[in-house]
């Protein structure tokens, strides 16, 4: 575990005296107007005018283009439709590369007071792979490109910036990198709620089991990656928390620790 005592020198606590001087040097606070109303008048003024993230592309082929009109025919909006596929396309190629990075932290660290397994993380990154492949296909089935970079593909991958940044620094603990997992995976279950609404609303049945499927398996890895993240607290003992008792520790499948 990296979380431990140390010198670390951020609080006021570390220095009364300086930290007085500077208490006394700002003052008492401003009343709150001047500075902060004219940050805010100038954030509205930019959300007013900025253009849009970006934008859905009209389907390419002609199969596609005559999927789009039918659908706005009966009052469907297929590009918020393509938008989350392309979404939940960015978020699942995301969600296997940070279960990469896990393995790897994994590999290299003690987590012997957890149940963590190399064949859980494996199949948990396995079925992030999965639903990668699997919404490309739906994307091209309705036409769209899976490709293009949707406003929705561009959020999440903003988004999730911060979630890769904590995987693959290599100054994070276990704990700290379950807990970006756990982010990434609560995100992923909401985000297939949403697509699987959306798929129903717009009369796509295949889609919404398909989903339906991909959600059961993200409740997985939230219940998997939770039990993992308590054991790394020492909230728990290896295996004594539900889903986590299956396999084997990572480090008895001969992954020396340091
Ligand atoms: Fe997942």
């Amino acid at each position: 575990m990296t979380e431990h005592m140390g010198m670390n020198r951020t609080g006021l606590q570390m220095s009364p005296l300086d930290s007085q001087a500077m208490q006394q040097y700002a003052g008492p606070l401003p009343a709150p107007s001047t500075e902060a109303d004219a940050l805010a008048l100038t954030r509205a003024d930019y959300a007013a005018h900025a253009p849009a993230l970006g934008s859905v592309p009209l389907p390419g082929s002609i199969k596609g283009a005559m999927l789009a009109a039918g659908a706005m025919l009966t009052g469907d909006r297929p590009e918020i439709l393509l938008d989350k596929l392309a979404e939940r396309l960015a978020f699942e190629r995301g969600g296997t590369r940070l279960y990469d990075a896990l393995l790897d932290k994994c590999q290299a660290l003690d987590t012997t007071h957890t149940s963590i397994t190399e064949a859980e993380i494996r199949r948990m990154r396995n079925d992030e792979a999965h639903h990668f492949l699997q919404i490309g296909q739906a994307i091209e089935e309705l036409g769209g490109d899976p490709t293009c970079q949707t406003p929705s593909a561009d959020l999440v991958g903003m988004e999730t910036l911060g979630l890769v940044q904590v995987l693959s620094d290599p100054r994070t603990s276990i704990s700290q990198a379950l807990h970006a997992i756990l982010t990434a995976e609560l995100s992923d279950q909401a985000g297939w709620e949403a697509l699987i609404a959306l798929a129903e609303a717009q009369d796509q049945p295949e889609l919404a089991q398909m989903g339906s499927i991909a959600l059961a398996q993200e409740r997985d890895h939230v219940q998997m990656i939770s039990t993992w993240y308590r054991e790394s607290l020492g909230l728990a003992g290896p295996g004594q928390v539900g889903a986590a008792d299956r396999g084997t520790n990572i480090q008895s499948q001969g992954k020396e620790i340091q």
